[in-house]
């Protein structure tokens, strides 16, 4: 346990392994990223009574809207009483946090459901949601004396460790399957000057070698498995429902890779409920891809065998071994943080749910025409919502707010494909002429495809296109 003197009142807070069994606590200061007696994961854990109280807290979140602080300018610090920081923290920051959240009534009526609001974290600085935990990694980093930070990654995390690390002016070493991270992720970590290392392997085998490169004394792992990085991400539960008037919705709809966002989020809601900020948890719903859905397949086999919370939590997750989604950033076979994800999935009453990749394009492109827009991932939120309204688990007058967690221009390729046709499965573009067979099967529809035309140059050409066009749309919502 540690002392903090923050603004106000001294708090204490301690990191502590999660494992009902074991539950061992330790020093805050301590470089440690799973419990060093059980192996489990580790959360952050501090009394709500040394918080403050609900409508004070409030009252102050509120003023700082309109300070020039730098700090009260991020929409994660500006929360800091729910951080396990002191206020003299070396904080690095890009004022990361205070994201949009949109009303998308196509997405809404694509659902089902009267009404769909979308939080968009892809309104980050570097583009993902990465950014509200980076913030707080990064520090803390700082703080312990750091050289290097390092991370495995899909590309998103990638691009934002880069940017805080040269803000921070740290070594930064990034880990990414070779040839499986989008072009614009890429080109962020290399322009933001880390050392980029492309692996033979899937993002599993990185996570593996990061690990084994965490074990040096100069390198801080950042992956979502440090519990400082999701202390800075859980703080967009605390944005989200100032944002909806301090009135939890009754569904939050979240995709799923690592795991680590889902489980932030729970953890945000569970503390805000502690400390009186709201009066009651939505339920969280975690959305993964077909090719990628190890904890979908957990939930199910349990939920058939009714298998009470504790068991499942008990038990062990059966890792895909190879996964496969076009959704780059969520083909992940072994997510580290499933345990801390489907503990918040369970306590809220959500679900946990896969769908396919032709569900995940269609709904990206729906997500699109609301002028919102996300990269891949993100679009497996309004796919599962779909099915959930028809299941009946969703009813159509519910409040319903999905979680955007990348922008639009992260993988520019797959909108392209998808608007021209040009979309397969297993990412060959159509190219791999060996299968011709099963080329047709392998191709995405591009049910809402919107490809560009080749006209003549005539003004006149273009006005008798959007004439038809318009025709062509009538009654159309
Ligand atoms: N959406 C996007 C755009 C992501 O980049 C990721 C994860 C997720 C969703 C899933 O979040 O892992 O917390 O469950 N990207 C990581 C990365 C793995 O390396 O960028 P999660």
């Amino acid at each position: 346990m540690t002392e903090h003197a923050s603004e106000g009142a001294a708090v204490s807070a301690s990191q502590s392994c999660i494992e009902p069994d074991c539950g061992a606590s330790f020093h805050l200061d301590e470089r440690i990223y799973v419990c060093p007696r059980c192996g489990g994961l580790l959360e952050i854990v501090r009394p709500p009574e040394n918080v403050g109280e609900a409508k004070a807290l409030r009252a102050v979140w509120e003023a700082r809207l309109s300070s020039r602080d730098a700090r009260d300018q991020s929409g994660v610090w500006r929360f800091r009483e729910l951080l396990p920081f002191t206020d003299d923290a070396p904080v690095i920051s890009l004022r990361e946090g205070n994201t949009p959240l949109y009303d998308a009534p196509r997405a809404a009526g694509y659902c089902g459901l009267g009404a769909l609001q979308l939080k968009h974290q892809g309104a980050n600085p570097t583009g993902s949601f990465k950014d509200t935990g980076m913030t707080t990694a990064v520090t803390q980093a700082v703080r312990l004396g750091a050289r290097t930070v390092a991370c495995a990654s899909t590309g998103n995390t990638a691009a934002s460790l880069a940017a805080y690390a040269a803000r921070a002016r740290l070594q930064c070493a990034i880990l990414v399957p070779r040839g499986q991270v989008s072009h614009a992720k890429l080109a962020q970590s290399l322009d933001y000057g880390a050392h980029v290392f492309e692996l033979d392997g899937n993002f599993d085998d990185a996570m593996r070698v990061v690990r084994e490169l965490a074990a040096d004394e100069s390198t801080y792992l950042v992956n979502s498995i440090n519990p400082f990085r999701l202390e800075g991400q859980k703080t967009v539960a605390a944005e989200l429902l100032e944002q909806c008037g301090w009135r939890a919705p009754d569904h939050l709809i979240m995709p799923g890779g690592n795991l680590g966002n889902s489980s932030a989020f729970g953890k945000g809601f569970k503390e805000l409920l502690e400390l009186g900020l709201t009066d009651r948890l939505p339920r969280i719903t975690v959305v993964q891809a077909e090719g990628a859905a190890p904890l979908a397949t957990l939930f199910d086999e349990r939920r058939a065998g009714q298998s009470a919370p504790e068991q499942i939590l008990a038990g062990e997750l059966t890792p895909v071994e190879q996964p496969q989604t076009l959704a780059t950033a969520i083909k992940i076979g072994a997510p580290v943080s499933w345990k801390k994800a489907l503990r918040a999935v369970l306590a809220s009453g959500g679900r946990v749910l896969s769908v396919s990749e032709q569900e995940i394009a269609d709904a990206k492109a729906i997500i699109g025409r609301d002028g919102v827009g996300c990269e891949p991932a993100s679009a497996t939120t309004v796919a599962g919502i779909r099915r959930l309204v028809t299941e009946g688990f969703i009813g159509t007058g519910e409040r319903v707010v999905a979680v955007l967690t990348g922008h639009l221009l992260k993988d520019t390729d797959y909108v392209i494909n998808y608007h021209r046709g040009t979309l397969f499965l297993d990412g060959d573009r159509g190219e791999d002429q060996s299968r011709p067979e099963t080329r047709e099967a392998r191709r995405i529809t591009g049910a809402y495809a919107n490809a560009p035309r080749r006209v003549q140059a005539s003004g006149a050409a273009i006005l008798e296109h959007i004439k038809r066009a318009e025709e062509g749309s009538v009654g159309e919502t």
